[in-house]
């Protein structure tokens, strides 16, 4: 950890940072993910999802650089390469075979829930550490998330 002047203690700091490496190697994994369905997706509905595909790779990338850059701002270090996210990501690899817009749906959405799912734990866990600025950052993320995860699914939705 490196020396600051900001009001968390190194403890609450080491801390959180843990957490933020832990999501970043999720997001960063999850973005690669997201542009291989861009880059692979077949079928009628080719250019709708390759354009939305996009679109929500270009969210994630930005989420990648908030999570990174409020670990350096509590004095640590971002690890942040393909790399480490390769070994730390907690998500599922994605399938290399699939092609149809429904079965990249259907994975992409059940990756998008499993990220949303662990930055929803990330709120309480960091807020509880006493970190609120952390809390509110893994707030917007999930907010976008969630979102994001409806564009997804409202293409396979049915009432139950
Ligand atoms: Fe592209």
């Amino acid at each position: 950890m490196y020396k600051t002047k900001i009001d968390l203690s190194e403890k609450v700091r080491r801390n959180v940072v843990v957490i933020l490496n832990d999501r970043l190697a999720d997001a960063i994994d999850l973005q690669s993910q997201i542009k291989q369905a861009h880059w692979n997706v077949k079928g009628p509905h080719f250019i709708a999802l390759h354009e939305l595909f996009d679109k929500i790779s270009a969210v994630i990338l930005d989420q990648v650089d908030e999570i990174a850059e409020r670990i350096t701002s509590l004095g640590g270090t971002a690890e942040g390469t393909v790399a480490v996210a390769a070994k730390r990501s907690k998500l599922k690899n994605y399938p290399l075979s699939i092609t149809s817009g429904k079965d990249h749906l259907f994975y992409l959405s059940t990756q998008v829930a499993a990220f949303g799912k662990a930055v929803r734990a990330g709120i309480d866990d960091t807020d509880e550490l006493g970190d609120k600025d952390t809390a509110d950052l893994f707030t917007g993320i999930s907010r976008d998330l969630d979102k994001y995860l409806w564009f997804l699914e409202a293409h396979l939705q049915d009432k139950v």
